[in-house]
C-alpha cells in the first residue's frame, strides 16, 4: 500500500514523464517541418518511450492500491534555432529528469517503502542509458556543425532508431 505522499510523488513524476513525451513530440514535428525526417523519427521514438515511462508509473500506482491521477500537462517549447540547440535541450532535460528520479528515490527511502524503492531502480538504470544516448546524439550533431552534407548523414543515421517496449511492460494488457 502506498502512503499518500508516495502516491502523490509518483503521480507528479508520471506527469513529468508525460511532459517529456510532449516535449519530444514537439521536437519531432519541429524537425519534420524543417526537413529533418530522421531527427523527427528519433524524437518520435523518444516520445513513445516517455509515454511508456508515464504508463509504467501509473500502472504501478494502480497495482499498489493507490490512485493514478491525470494532471495538467504544460505546453512545451515549439521551435528551436538549430538541430544542435534541440539536442542540447534533450541532454539538459534528461539530466534534470535524472535529478527528479533521484529525489523520488529519496522519498521512497524516507517513507521506508522498499517495494517502491525496488520499482524505481528501473528508472535509475534507464536514466543512465538516457543520459548516455542523449550525450552520444548531441556529440554526433555537434560534430556535423552546419555542414549540410554532414547534417544529412546524421539525420539518416538517427532515423534508423527503432522502438522497443521494456521487458514485462504491456501497452495493451
Ligand atoms: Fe523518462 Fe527520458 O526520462
Amino acid at each position: 500500500m502506498l502512503s499518500e505522499r508516495m502516491n502523490e510523488a509518483l503521480n507528479v513524476q508520471a506527469n513529468r514523464e508525460l511532459y517529456s513525451s510532449y516535449l519530444y513530440l514537439s521536437m519531432s514535428y519541429y524537425f519534420r517541418s524543417t526537413g529533418f525526417g530522421g531527427f523527427a523519427g528519433w524524437m518520435r521514438v523518444q516520445a513513445g518511450e516517455e509515454l511508456v515511462h508515464t504508463m509504467k508509473l501509473l500502472d504501478y500506482i494502480a497495482a499498489s492500491g493507490g490512485r493514478a491521477k491525470m494532471l495538467a500537462v504544460e505546453a512545451p517549447q515549439q521551435s528551436w534555432e538549430s538541430p544542435q540547440q534541440a539536442f542540447q535541450h534533450v541532454w539538459d532535460h534528461e539530466r534534470a529528469v535524472t535529478r527528479m528520479i533521484h529525489e523520488l528515490v529519496a522519498v521512497a527511502e524516507s517513507e521506508s517503502d522498499a517495494a517502491t524503492r525496488g520499482f524505481l531502480q528501473w528508472y535509475v538504470d534507464e536514466q543512465v542509458e538516457e543520459e548516455e544516448s542523449s550525450d552520444d546524439v548531441l556529440k554526433r550533431v555537434l560534430a556535423a556543425g552546419s555542414d549540410p552534407g554532414a547534417l544529412k548523414a546524421a539525420d539518416e543515421e538517427l532515423g534508423k532508431r527503432g522502438f522497443r517496449f521494456p521487458r514485462g511492460f504491456q501497452m495493451f494488457p
